[in-house]
């Protein structure tokens, strides 16, 4: 009897020791070290993960809105903040100086809450179908941008705006349709083809965005 508890305890020990070694994954803060992948970067060891992996303090800051569009946008996406990696989240912050604008822009991989924290943001975004939903949102106030579709903010106010954006990817990727056409060296030929616009808007815009050709 006393032989039979003990080889029970014993197994009972076994079960717990295995479950606790085999225990689900809580975590995989990116090793930055490594290439991304699609399914996100592998995991730091766990032995080497710290509470700083967990922590982000880059949105406390203002971003540098003297730019061409007086706007700034600060991202912890995993590249900046590993500890995202692999749960479907992140966030950043944007700053927009008066007569400012985060130019029409999609995140591929992302759908996208705004929530305004100062001033006054006009966003919107264009659906498939080509209808436009719009708002001007004040401090405290919440857009939804849902993913893929392109959208924008404009400064609405006299003051720098502030909001705090999260996404739902740890890498919600960003491609800006004015870079896109004018920042790069697509023939101005091709641009003016497939935009209907004519050449010496092309020509402004690819000298006014840093395009070439
Ligand atoms: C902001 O950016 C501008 C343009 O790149 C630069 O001249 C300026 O020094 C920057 N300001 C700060 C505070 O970093």
């Amino acid at each position: 009897m006393a032989q039979a508890t003990a080889t029970t305890v014993t197994l009972l020990l076994l079960l717990f020791l295995s479950s606790a070694s085999a225990s689900v994954q809580d975590y995989c803060v990116a090793d930055l070290s490594a290439a991304d992948t699609p399914a996100g970067y592998p995991c730091k060891k766990v032995t080497k993960v710290t509470s700083a992996d967990f922590v982000f303090a880059g949105l406390t800051m203002a971003g540098n809105t003297s730019n061409i569009i007086k706007a700034a946008v600060t991202p912890a996406f995993v590249g900046q903040f590993p500890g995202v990696n692999g749960l479907g989240i992140s966030v950043a912050r944007l700053d927009i100086a008066p007569g400012g604008v985060v130019p029409l822009h999609t995140h591929p991989g992302a759908s996208e809450l705004l929530v305004v924290t100062q001033g006054v943001i006009y966003a919107g975004f264009v659906d498939t179908a080509n209808n436009v939903y719009v708002a001007t949102l004040k401090k405290g106030e919440v857009m939804v941008f849902p993913q893929g579709l392109l959208h924008f903010q404009i400064n609405a106010g006299g003051v720098t705006a502030v909001a705090i954006v999260t996404f739902s990817s740890s890498n919600p990727g960003l491609q800006i349709t004015s870079f896109a056409l004018f920042a790069n060296s697509l023939p101005s030929p091709v641009v003016e083809k497939v935009t209907f616009l004519d050449d010496a808007e092309v020509k402004k815009l690819k000298k006014v965005l840093g395009g070439t050709g």
